[in-house]
């Protein structure tokens, strides 16, 4: 055969393989959901979804209905769109839908960390140790410690002075309940050994606060990373960021610390036990402060922009955080006492609790996404049966199926402070076509894979609101403002970020 013909050939077989392998030959098969693999061979959709999740979901929803699969950058994902089908998927088994390899493949790329089913079991027994029940208790008062430290000793005044600072709000608030969050979890500065407690406390201030702009650097690049679209350069700085957490947060410099959680030390000595070497453990690390860091921030502003522009939920969030502060006995304008908020106290709140409930709705859009281990049926709440096939990927996405569904929550768009607030002591229930709606928000994942931290995540935030509004008094610097919208970019990454932050003033009270 003359040599050109020959490698035409092996370029035609070559093409055809590669189209092969990209799936451009996948028909739909008798009872699976309709299929779109878009116009670009291997990427299909894959710009529409990265560039806006909610739109890309309405748009194949328009056309497909409630479950449709997708080709995106060579993997095929079927979304089911319909909230009251989600229990078909979350309380699958783990053998049929399996989140952590999905998972495993994002830590991996993200945090260069080999996730298992051990270091998910490890997660999981030290988080229903040291994050629910007697836990939580320490894990609060630890909070409330690096709050009141963050707070006081460097946004307000130790030393009386009374006069308004202003701030962006995102700021402040990220950086505050970064920087307590981070104490409690990671320790501080040893007072032993003759060094002074106000020595000590300037260093865990500025320590924090160089932590605080690193995580952020990463924070910004992290959507992108994620998805595979960093420059050169920005891959770079990311080298030298993963260099910096795994030298900050490697076991050998966190046992320094005094006051390290339980949380942090007992999955450290469980990931040495189990022969996990020593720079992964570091590297574990990172991905724990990213886990347990990069959301409580982004709510703890949205919960404080919602309230300020929204006086009358301001005014009973406010009353009844005051009221439970008299009810313990304690005066908040003490100058020889602090206030000490406790696990107990915050069980106390309704309102805020509601409060809570509703800006995690509007402002938290996790992607819930399970790897298909075989061949297998669900079943629709509309009583249809479809085919998923072993190696697809299936997706939930909450916050258009439900937390912005105007059937489930009225007004969707609209903050309402009591919209979660039980009456006459009945949990408020929400219903779909005439049906009862189990999962109506899910700001915290479901099933297997549902957020360990969310009882701690949900007393920072309540923590934050108790001292920010006993403390302090606080104003937006425009009034007529609104409130930023929320950058797309984001979308299936947790709590949300503002598109650009807002000014604000704040003043320390007493
Ligand atoms: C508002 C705050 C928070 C939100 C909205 C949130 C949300 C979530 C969600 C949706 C997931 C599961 C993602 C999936 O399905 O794959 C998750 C996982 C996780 N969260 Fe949270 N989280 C928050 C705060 C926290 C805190 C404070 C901690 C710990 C102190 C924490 C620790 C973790 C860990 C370790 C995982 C991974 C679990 C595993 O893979 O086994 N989170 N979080």
């Amino acid at each position: 055969m003359p040599f050109w013909e020959t490698v035409l050939g092996a370029l035609v077989v070559a093409l055809l393989g590669g189209l092969y392998l990209s799936g451009f030959f996948r028909k739909r098969r008798p009872k699976e959901p309709p299929l779109d693999k878009g116009l670009i061979p291997w990427l299909g959709h894959a710009l529409h979804f990265r560039n806006d999740n909610v739109d890309f979901l309405q748009t194949m929803q328009k056309k497909h209905g409630d479950i449709f699969t997708s080709l995106i950058a060579g993997q095929y994902f079927t979304f089911l769109m319909d909230p009251l089908s989600f229990g078909a998927i979350v309380k699958e088994a783990r053998a049929k839908l399996d989140f952590i390899s999905f998972a495993s493949q994002l830590v991996l790329k993200v945090f260069k960390f080999e996730s298992s089913e051990m270091t998910h079991k490890i997660i999981d027994t030290s988080s229903t140790k040291n994050l629910k029940g007697d836990g939580l208790v320490v894990m609060t008062q630890a909070m409330m410690d690096g709050l009141q430290m963050v707070l006081l000793h460097c946004h307000g005044s130790s030393k009386g002075e009374k006069s308004w600072k202003q701030d962006g709000l995102f700021h402040f608030c990220y950086n505050t309940v970064f920087r307590a969050g981070y104490l409690a979890l990671y320790g501080n500065e040893p007072t032993q050994g003759g060094k002074e407690e106000e020595k000590a406390r300037q260093q865990d201030l500025n320590h924090t606060e160089e932590v605080y702009v690193e995580f952020r650097k990463y924070d910004k690049l992290f959507p992108r990373f994620s998805y595979s679209l960093l420059t050169l350069a920005e891959r770079i700085q990311v080298k030298k960021l993963w260099n910096y957490f795994w030298d900050v947060l490697s076991m050998k410099n966190v046992y320094q610390k005094d006051n390290i959680s339980r949380w942090i030390s007992d999955q450290g000595q469980q990931l040495a036990e189990s022969g996990v070497p020593e720079h992964m453990q570091d590297r574990f690390m990172f991905l724990l402060l990213w886990a347990a860091q990069g959301n409580t921030g982004p709510a703890s502003f949205w919960l404080l922009v919602y309230l300020m522009k929204n006086p009358k939920a301001m005014e009973e969030v406010k009353k009844e955080i005051e009221e439970v502060v008299q009810n313990s006995g304690q005066e908040a304008a003490s100058k020889e006492k602090l206030l000490n908020v406790t696990k107990e106290m915050l069980s106390q709140t309704p309102i805020l609790d509601s409060t809570v409930e509703e800006t995690l709705r509007m402002a938290t859009a996790p992607m819930l996404i399970r790897l298909v281990m075989e061949d297998m049926d669900i079943k629709l709440s509309n009583g249809r049966s479809y085919m998923l096939r072993k190696g697809d990927k299936i997706g939930l996405f909450p916050y258009l199926s439900a937390h912005m569904d105007p059937e489930i929550h009225h007004e969707p768009h609209v903050f309402k402070y009591d919209r979660f607030l039980s009456q006459n002591g009945n949990k408020k229930e929400f219903y779909k076509n005439g049906e009862k709606v189990k999962y109506f928000t899910m700001p915290w994942g479901a099933g297997t894979s549902i957020c360990p931290g969310r009882f701690f995540a949900t007393n920072e935030i309540k923590l934050f609101a108790f001292l920010i509004l006993t403390y302090f008094d606080v104003e937006l610097i425009n009034q007529e403002e609104e409130v930023p919208p929320i950058n797309k970019t984001r979308y299936g990454f947790g709590v949300m970020q503002p598109s650009w932050d807002i000014q604000f003033r704040y003043r320390y009270r007493f």
